[in-house]
């Protein structure tokens, strides 16, 4: 059997490997590698506890830096695992500084390089996620797609042919699995809320927690809690961003530190909407048909904006109030809600299938 390395290291990479990995030990030599990107119980270890993952077999404890210093410390950190362990491929995932050192140190080292969730963009390229994405797929060697827009992005950047594959979105396998599960969680009641009563809040990008956006931001979510009860559970990011910006969180406004899986999906299937910039949670909340604004003018998620349930309103005061005041009525929330999302199931089996392929 061929070895493959697996390189994770920060919760939404965990969150979309967690279905493969199973198929993966079973058809690969499979050395799962945490960088250590996220490496506070509430960003890393609660998901494998929670999830039942395997614990991975290497860390490397980068932790939190610039992202140049990240970077560089993925490749020095990771180029001694690739020579010693000798893959036959290297698996990354999305679009994380982790993904991006790991592909690089694998492809300078001859390696194949497989990327899941490849081909995504916003062309948005003020955002690391974005140079992480391109870069990424420009030294990759097998994509896994997760959508025809992503087979069209990267056809349009000259990457095409049998080593490009559709396969879907893996997160929304995740939720699948984990759907079962969710009467596990009591967050909706433990905190009191009335199901389809109020809105969950998430914003973490570094657009969004920006010196020029986030003051508005904050101001905009104010306001919505004026008439909504308003959860959210702050990114590690977001609260050093509030903090350093010397800004207060409003007080109508029931922050959360970060939740586990099973607590976020309970709360956001329960919600009347759910408002973020995260691409993980888009994807979450068209599983569990919870009606979505989007706090950002673009989406890598195109597939879900023709269905009506998704919707882009960018996350200035004046983009917030008015995305609001056209979605958050009770008549909008229903059309919303009764729209099925276009969501792409088996994209887990599919890329276990391509990589066991490519591995014979
Ligand atoms: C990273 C990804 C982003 C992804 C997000 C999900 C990049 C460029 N960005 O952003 O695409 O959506 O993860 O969470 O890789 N921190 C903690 N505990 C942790 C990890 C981080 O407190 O376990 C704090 C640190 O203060 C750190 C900050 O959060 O400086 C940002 O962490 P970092 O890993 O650099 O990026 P994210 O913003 O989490």
């Amino acid at each position: 059997m061929q070895t493959l390395v697996t390189i994770l290291g920060t919760r939404p990479e965990i969150l979309k490997l967690w279905p493969l990995v199973d198929g993966l030990d079973r058809v690969t030599h499979h050395v799962l590698v945490h960088s250590g990107q996220h490496y506070s119980y509430d960003m890393d270890a609660r998901f494998f506890d929670e999830l039942g993952f395997r614990r991975p077999d290497i860390a490397l404890d980068i932790g939190s830096a610039s992202h140049g210093d990240q970077l560089s410390r993925l490749l020095s950190r990771v180029e001694p695992v690739l020579l010693a362990r000798r893959p036959a491929a290297v698996l990354v995932q999305g679009d994380t500084n982790t993904t991006l050192g790991g592909a690089l140190c694998a492809a300078k080292l001859g390696i194949p390089v497989v990327h899941l969730e490849a081909g995504g963009r916003s062309f948005d390229r003020r955002m690391p996620e974005e140079v992480n994405r391109v870069v990424v797929d420009h030294v990759a060697t097998t994509w896994l797609a997760a959508d025809e827009q992503a087979v069209a992005n990267l056809d349009a950047e000259g990457i095409r042919g049998p080593s490009v594959h559709l396969v879907g979105s893996t997160a929304i396998d995740a939720v699948d699995r984990a759907r079962t599960r969710l009467g596990a969680s009591d967050i909706v009641g433990r905190l009191g809320l009335a199901p389809g009563r109020y809105l969950v809040v998430t914003a973490h990008r570094a657009g969004n927690t920006a010196t020029d956006v986030l003051p508005g931001l904050l101001e905009a979510l104010a306001s919505l809690a004026d008439t909504w009860p308003l959860v959210w559970p702050v990114h590690p990011r977001t609260a050093a961003a509030i903090e350093a910006q010397g800004l207060t969180m409003p007080a109508r406004i029931r922050t959360l530190p970060p939740l586990g899986y099973l607590d976020t999906l309970a709360l956001v299937a329960d919600a009347a909407a759910l408002l973020t910039d995260s691409g993980g949670l888009q994807e979450e909340a068209a599983v569990l048909g919870t009606p979505t604004l989007i706090l950002r003018d673009e989406t890598e998620w195109t597939y879900l904006l023709g269905y009506g349930g998704h919707q882009l309103i960018g996350a200035t005061p004046a983009s917030v109030a008015a995305g609001a005041a056209r979605w958050l009525e009770p008549s909008a929330l229903r059309a919303m809600r009764a729209r099925p999302a276009p969501v792409r199931r088996g994209a887990a089996d599919r890329a276990v299938e391509v990589i066991a392929a490519l591995m014979r």
